[in-house]
């Protein structure tokens, strides 16, 4: 595997791929490698003739320096997963080299997030979507055409880099993006680099998010269609006194941002945090067993 600590090198790694005629796929982590990146990782291999992962924690999505401070980093540890698992090629880069053209990171151009980036996540983390954006557009233009993986864990996340990826098209830019089915443990919690922050009681704790979805799902299943009725079954089956709650609401995965009453598709989403650690889940409601 050929490993890169410039983003400049990993572009004519790839340019000179796809001038062999080869497609490559891409998966974008900050590192902490678990079984949810190789799920991605897999099947970016399996699906491509070369595979890149670029790692890079990106400072640009954290507003908050305690965050960013604690986030788990295995650079030695992740590159050799990654090797491990047939990864063709990993890159990474400092902002100086992400941003070559601007001095300070702090006058560096943030992408709009589009539409999809204005509740949820976006009002919980201030700035976390146009850091997001920001740094995935650039890491788009380093890799070029591309299929590129993201885990459905981050749902708003896939219809940010969905939107970011249809602006990339009038740049000439064909990035197709694939979304990938969440990785869970084995008590049902949502793969995440921040699990490792969790203590054992903590685990316990954060596997009922999933309990909480699947009690909702339960309720769709006998045919709740009603907003609120759902909304308050996700909020009654997350009432925990370790658990406290940024959101959780039912949206439609196809309109984004309707408010309609009766649902004819529907996602659950929570955002909760146990002690310090902030997690996200989300299921689709109207879809068969994860499993
Ligand atoms: O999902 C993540 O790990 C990050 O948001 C991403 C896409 C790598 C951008 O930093």
């Amino acid at each position: 595997m050929k490993v890169l600590d410039n983003p400049q090198t990993a572009q004519q790694a790839c340019q000179s791929w796809r001038r062999d005629g080869l497609r490559i796929g891409f998966v974008a982590t900050m590192g902490a490698l678990h079984d949810g990146h190789l799920s991605l990782l897999k099947r970016a291999i399996a699906e491509n003739n070369r595979t890149c992962a670029s790692i890079f924690v990106n400072p640009l999505q954290f507003d908050d320096p305690e965050d960013l401070n604690t986030y788990p980093v295995n650079m030695e540890e992740d590159l050799e997963i990654l090797k491990q698992h047939g990864c063709d090629m990993a890159f990474s880069g400092t902002m100086e080299t992400f941003f070559p053209e601007v001095g300070n990171p702090a006058m560096i151009r943030r992408i709009d997030p589009g539409p999809y980036a204005s509740s949820l996540e976006g009002t919980y983390r201030p700035g976390f979507f146009d850091g997001v954006a920001t740094i995935v557009d650039r890491l788009f233009r380093t890799v070029g055409n591309c299929r590129a993986y993201f885990g459905e864990k981050d749902f708003q996340q896939t219809l940010v880099v969905k939107h970011l990826s249809n602006q990339l098209k009038g740049a000439g830019i064909d990035i197709e993006i694939v979304v990938c089915p969440t990785v869970r443990s084995k008590t049902g919690l949502a793969l995440s680099s921040r699990n490792q922050q969790l203590g054992v009681v903590d685990i316990d704790i954060a596997s009922r998010i999933y309990q909480a979805l699947n009690r909702t799902q339960l309720a769709w299943r006998s045919s709740v269609r009603d907003r609120a009725t759902l909304t308050r079954i996700l909020n009654t089956a997350l009432e925990h006194p370790l658990i406290s709650i940024d959101y959780a609401e039912i949206r439609n995965p196809d309109d984004w941002n309707s408010t309609e009453k009766e649902m004819d598709s529907a996602t659950a989403l929570v955002a909760a945090r146990i002690g310090d650690v902030r997690l996200i889940d989300n299921l689709r409601l109207d879809q068969p067993d994860e499993s």
